[in-house]
């Protein structure tokens, strides 16, 4: 009996949570009858993942097609995508070839991208190798790029035709990507339910053990709570599917703030995004300060930064609050931003005004918050 989650959205699909690299082509005959395949692939993983997908892929009488990405966010950009399509359209391919994202969230985005607009679409599937990946990106059928003007400006809606699995693919990852990820299981329990951050503070030692059977559970619950916003709100036309921002409009400016290099991840700077969302609610009495500081101290523990002082020597108020303002959620000149009401409960907030942030930021900073 499969483990997985079912995505009720218009073209549904399941995100299998017990997939391993020799499985996953059985599984991928079920959803095509093409020889002919496309891998998008990680650079940083080819050597580890990759040899022992393309050995079964070749056992079920497939045939993969590498193309190698090296994952940073400068590389998530439209002349990549643009390189990659190239390459795409010159193999021997037709629009029912499956194109497969073997990588993080970087991967997975820009994969997805270029898989929704060769030929309109080709069947899409993601083998996500980081765990913010296997909770977050690789489901939903957000992809995209960065460009200028901003992190993902550029992306489309389209959802993958199968999510596949391995958490034994995490043991190769970088601690500090592991933990990156975590901020966005979290982030699940902050939005939706109280009780599940409890079982998350309770369980810390088997997050941080790396324990399998736990790892199964946590991406399984947070593959089913990212589920039901997407059910619910498939193209982010109501409010629901915007509550996944929770702490991201802080998370861009900062990514944004240090120009998407590499010693700031998404995760990280999510992390210290949720805990501001968090003091700003509690600034403006919407929220109860324990909520605060139980947060900050479960992310502590983890190993994450939580406060702007864990990322950045220093900051330019000013300069944040306008990239605040240019993070694509924002359309006038109050900002929208996710609040929180109480632990599990958090709500779309669009009337923070410019004053309000500059307040906040110089209390956080002179240590009054
Ligand atoms: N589409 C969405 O809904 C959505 C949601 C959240 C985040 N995102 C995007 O995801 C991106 C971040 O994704 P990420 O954190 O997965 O980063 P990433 O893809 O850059 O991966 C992080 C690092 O881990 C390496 N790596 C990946 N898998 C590995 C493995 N198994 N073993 C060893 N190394 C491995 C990568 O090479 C990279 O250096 C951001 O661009 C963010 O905007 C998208």
């Amino acid at each position: 009996m499969n483990n997985s989650v079912k995505v009720n959205v218009k073209n549904p699909y399941e995100i299998f949570l017990d997939s391993s690299l020799e499985t996953i082509p059985a599984l991928l005959k079920e959803y095509t009858n093409q020889k002919n395949i496309i891998i998008i692939c990680d650079k940083n993983i080819a050597k580890k993942h990759l040899p022992l997908l393309l050995k079964s892929l070749i056992n079920h009488g497939f045939s993969p097609n590498v193309l190698l990405l090296k994952a940073s966010e400068k590389n998530k950009s439209i002349k990549v995508a643009n390189d990659l399509i190239k390459k795409i359209l010159k193999l021997e391919i037709n629009k029912k070839t499956p194109l497969i994202a073997l990588g993080g969230g970087i991967v997975g985005d820009i994969a997805g991208f270029c898989a929704s607009v060769v030929y309109r679409g080709l069947p899409f599937f993601q083998i996500p190798t980081t765990l913010l990946a296997m909770v977050d990106s690789s489901v939903g059928g957000k992809n995209g790029v960065n460009t200028n003007a901003g992190k993902n400006t550029l992306g489309t809606f389209y959802q993958p035709s199968a999510v596949f699995i391995d958490v034994s693919l995490l043991e190769t990852l970088s601690d500090r990507d592991y933990l990156s990820g975590y901020a966005e299981v979290v982030k699940y329990a902050l939005l939706f339910s109280k009780e599940y951050f409890n079982y998350l503070e309770n369980h810390r030692n088997l997050f941080l053990a790396k324990n399998h059977n736990y790892l199964i559970n946590i991406v399984k619950n947070s593959c089913g709570f990212k589920a039901k916003v997407v059910e619910e709100d498939e193209f982010e036309t109501n409010n629901i599917r915007y509550l996944l921002n929770l702490g991201h409009t802080f998370a861009h400016a900062f990514e944004a703030y240090n120009k998407y290099k590499p010693t700031l991840s998404h995760g990280e700077a999510v992390s210290v995004g949720m805990v501001l969302a968090f003091k700003l609610s509690y600034s403006l009495g919407i929220c109860a300060r324990e909520n605060y500081l139980r947060i900050k101290d479960h992310l502590d523990l983890i190993g994450l930064p939580t406060e702007i002082k864990h990322i950045f020597k220093k900051i330019n108020v000013k300069k944040i609050i306008k990239l605040m303002g240019q993070d694509k959620k924002n359309h006038s000149s109050l900002f929208t931003l996710i609040l929180a009401v109480d632990m599990g409960n958090c709500v779309v907030n669009n009337e923070i005004t410019k004053a309000i942030l500059k307040k906040f930021f110089k209390e956080v900073l002179n240590g009054k918050l």
